[in-house]
């Protein structure tokens, strides 16, 4: 397996993981919409192979604080493998090396609404409780699902304010009280 970044003729290949991953349409509209949206820039689009199989998908896209902060902020939103070749290992290499890459690139803080139960295997931990709300509130139910993972410098002390992300993410379909769980990360 090999990860590179993604290019502009890789579409109708990240389309078909997220399609497949899970298994409907609006995840793969999202996806199709964040990567021609100017307000994502800079993103981290990762594709992994296996041989000349595109297997997983990982994008993260540019977010910022309010009030804002001098931290360069990212949100990891979708990430997908496809069911075949889930449980190999292959999402934490997306993350583990979208995560680096991040870090690289001078970003200090990646929030992710994701599955609770496996985002801190990479580090993230619950973002409410240290002061950083969601786009949109989220139901009590949903809190635990609002991370953040930091990658260098200090975490603002004292900080009560909202991420706000790029303008495709910034709608509230993707941040309903009543999100089952399933929608993003
Ligand atoms: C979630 C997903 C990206 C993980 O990719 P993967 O390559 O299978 O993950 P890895 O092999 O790195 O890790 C597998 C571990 O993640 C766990 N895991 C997989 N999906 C999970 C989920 N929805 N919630 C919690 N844990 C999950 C597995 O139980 C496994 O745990 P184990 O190591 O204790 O057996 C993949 O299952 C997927 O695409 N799912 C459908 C789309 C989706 O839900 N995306 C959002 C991700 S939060």
């Amino acid at each position: 397996m090999r990860i590179r970044a993604a290019t502009d003729g890789d579409l109708a290949n990240i389309l078909a993981i997220h399609r497949a991953a899970f298994s409907d349409e609006p995840v793969a509209d999202l996806t199709a919409a964040l990567l021609c949206d100017p307000s994502t820039q800079p993103i981290t689009s990762l594709l992994a192979w296996v041989d000349d199989t595109p297997v997983g998908h990982i994008l993260f896209t540019a977010a910022h604080l309010q009030p804002e902060t001098p931290h360069q902020i990212s949100i990891l939103a979708p990430l997908a493998v496809v069911p075949e070749w889930q449980r190999r290992g292959i999402g934490r290499s997306l993350i583990t090396e979208g995560l680096a890459l991040l870090a690289l690139s001078g970003v200090s803080v990646v929030f992710v609404l994701g599955h609770p139960s496996y985002y801190p295997r990479f580090g993230f931990m619950p973002a409410g409780e240290l002061g950083f709300a969601a786009p949109y509130p989220l139901s009590a139910k949903h809190q635990t699902a609002w991370m953040l993972r930091q990658l260098k410098g200090e975490l603002p002390q004292s900080y009560v304010g909202r991420v706000r992300c790029a303008k495709t993410l910034e709608q509230p379909d993707y941040w309903p009280q009543s999100l089952e769980g399933e929608q993003l990360g």
